[in-house]
């Protein structure tokens, strides 16, 4: 399967292709560098678009006094609910202080406490302060700086920046060998064209837009899961989207990317409150506010039912220096008429992180040859059900490393792409009932009655075809797969874990100690396997 583009009209070639310039991508790039290896970086917007630069909390790492790579462990096990791959997790814990480290040689300048050591804060479900964080609250934006300007000064990296990838190129023998590309360029590289490599490293990010309201950017439409999907690799554990509990509350109307106000805020003592003025969250989990994200969320999502009112409330008056550790949110609470030092803040939960994704070992390789993923798009189970706060930056630097370590050793041979089946294409205007249908039968609460109408939606929505290939109608059609993934395990999975919370399942239950694998096929049939936890 492939989505329907004009024909190529330009090609180009590197050792290896890596798509997208968040964390993940440029970690990965730099690493490949390291080897010698010459990288092709595509980027379908600017440069530095993506949610690395969103990010607000910080990194999680074990490198403060008396903390373990163990205990950081131990939460996010707790956090990941009973899914997540001990061995993946090991790695992410043990390898991530040397590749925060490695950040810091790289230019990324950390925020320090008054003693001239690194600040560290707390997050929701962790049991000791271990978030590193940069500007207050800009700490994506600094990782992405550091990183990207170590990128623009490697030669050896020619990065294409407008440029979409679409579909992967697979050689007669099944390995991915290039991708097809549009870039809307200047000169002899503009338009639908081809790119080969020895092996392609998808960098994508999120799916958040698959949403109504998303704290993720424009650019998060989930476009390498929904092409590796095509190219026949397996996608584990969709059904556990994360929904950020406190997103600053604007009006239903407003869809699309909503400010985000970070768990470090809660982590420097905000408290949330219902209508009535009360802390709800002390006694629902013995870190109340602090409790790991699903857990809030889903104590949010009941005050709001329990009131009628589409938000609770988030009170940081107490925090005395908020407007140093926290300038990018008080400049966006402050443009929404709101001064948090003042006044409480009106919050709700929103989509925000892809736990699965496309399922890979732990060197990043997914179950098609040549086909690397890093990042949000990837499910290396680090993360079980529910992601720990500010793991995900810790895992693109991670795992960017261990798959340029890979591919250092093992780098395949160039293929020769082979022409492939059938294509598809939706309208782009399936996107806006797509994300209104998933919000309200596939968000934060959900059951065998919303899932099926969400689905029945899904149905309806895959007739509206177009023969008019563009980025909307790419970005919708990806947007329609995964929201298709996403439904079918979420109505497969009959129990409450982690992030995804059934009102007809209320319970956990140990026969669903299991990921739920899902793989479509060339004829777009999808096939759908239970596997136990490693
Ligand atoms: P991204 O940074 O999203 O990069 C994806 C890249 O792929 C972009 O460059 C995009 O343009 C490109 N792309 C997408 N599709 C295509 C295509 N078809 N062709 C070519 N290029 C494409 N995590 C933490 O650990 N700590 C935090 O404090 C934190 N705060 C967050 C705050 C916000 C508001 C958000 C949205 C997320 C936050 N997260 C945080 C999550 C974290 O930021 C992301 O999970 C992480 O940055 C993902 O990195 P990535 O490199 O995988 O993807
Ligand atoms: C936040 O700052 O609350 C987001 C952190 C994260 O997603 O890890």
């Amino acid at each position: 399967m492939r989505l329907l583009t004009g024909k190529p009209g330009w090609s180009t070639s590197a050792d290896v292709i890596v798509i997208g310039s968040g964390v993940a991508g440029l970690t990965t790039a730099l690493n490949l560098r390291s080897y010698g290896l010459s990288v092709l970086l595509v980027t379908k917007a600017r440069i530095d678009e993506g949610s690395t630069k969103w990010a607000q909390g910080g990194i999680a790492a074990a490198l403060g006094p008396g903390d373990t790579p163990d205990q950081h462990k131990k939460d996010t096990l707790a956090a990941g609910a009973g899914l997540c791959d001990i061995k993946a997790v090991d790695v992410l814990v043990s390898e991530g202080p040397e590749a925060v480290r490695k950040l810091i040689a790289q230019g990324a300048v950390f925020d320090k406490s008054e003693t001239g050591e690194i600040a560290l804060t707390r997050e929701g479900g962790h049991l000791r302060n271990r978030i590193l964080h940069a500007g207050g609250d800009a700490t994506g934006a600094e990782v992405s700086r550091a990183l990207l300007a170590a990128v623009r000064g490697d030669t050896g990296i020619e990065i294409i920046e407008h440029a979409l990838a679409i579909d992967a190129l697979k050689s007669i023998s099944g390995e991915v060998c290039g991708v097809t590309l549009h870039v809307i360029g200047a000169g002899s590289r503009d338009g639908v064209g081809r790119a080969l490599a020895k092996a392609v490293v998808v960098a994508t990010g999120g799916l958040g837009q698959v949403y109504s309201q998303t704290t993720n950017p424009a650019v998060s439409t989930g476009d390498g899961v929904a092409l590796a999907l095509r190219a026949g690799a397996k996608v584990a554990d969709v059904e556990f989207v994360q929904f950020h509990p406190t997103v600053l509350w604007r009006d239903l109307a407003n869809r699309g990317q909503q400010p985000l106000i970070s768990e470090a805020v809660r982590g420097e003592g905000a408290v949330l409150l219902n209508n009535k003025n009360e802390q709800f969250m002390v006694g629902k989990h013995p870190q109340a506010d602090l409790a790991p994200r699903d857990v809030v969320a889903i104590e949010i999502f009941n005050q709001m039912q329990i009131s009628g009112q589409p938000y609770v409330w988030l009170d940081a008056t107490n925090i005395s220096d908020f407007t140093n550790r926290f300038p990018t949110i008080y400049a966006s609470c402050i443009a929404n008429g709101i001064d948090p030092t003042k006044e409480r803040i009106p919050v709700a939960p929103a989509s925000h992180y892809a736990s699965g994704g496309v399922l890979v070992d732990l060197d990043g390789q997914s179950s098609v040859p040549g086909l690397y993923i890093c990042g949000e798009s990837a499910c290396t189970g680090a993360h079980g059900a529910n992601r720990l706060a500010s793991n995900s930056l810790l895992e693109g630097l991670v795992f960017g490393a261990r798959i340029a370590a890979k591919l250092a050793k093992e780098l395949p041979k160039q293929g020769e792409p082979v022409e492939a089946g059938n294509s598809v294409l939706l309208d782009p205007k399936i996107l806006l009932p797509l994300q209104i249908s998933m919000s309200e039968g596939a968000g934060v609460l959900r059951s065998q009655t919303s899932l099926k109408k969400t689905r029945q939606t899904l149905q309806e929505l895959s007739k509206l075809t177009s023969t008019e290939p563009r980025i909307e109608a790419w970005e919708a059609s990806n947007l329609h797969l995964l929201a298709t993934a996403i439904v079918k395990s979420a109505l497969t999975r009959t129990e409450s874990r982690g992030s995804h919370r059934r009102s007809d399942y209320p319970q956990s239950s140990d026969q669903w100690l299991s990921r739920i694998v899902q793989q479509v096929d060339a004829d777009g049939n999808w096939k759908s396997d239970v596997e136990a936890i490693k």
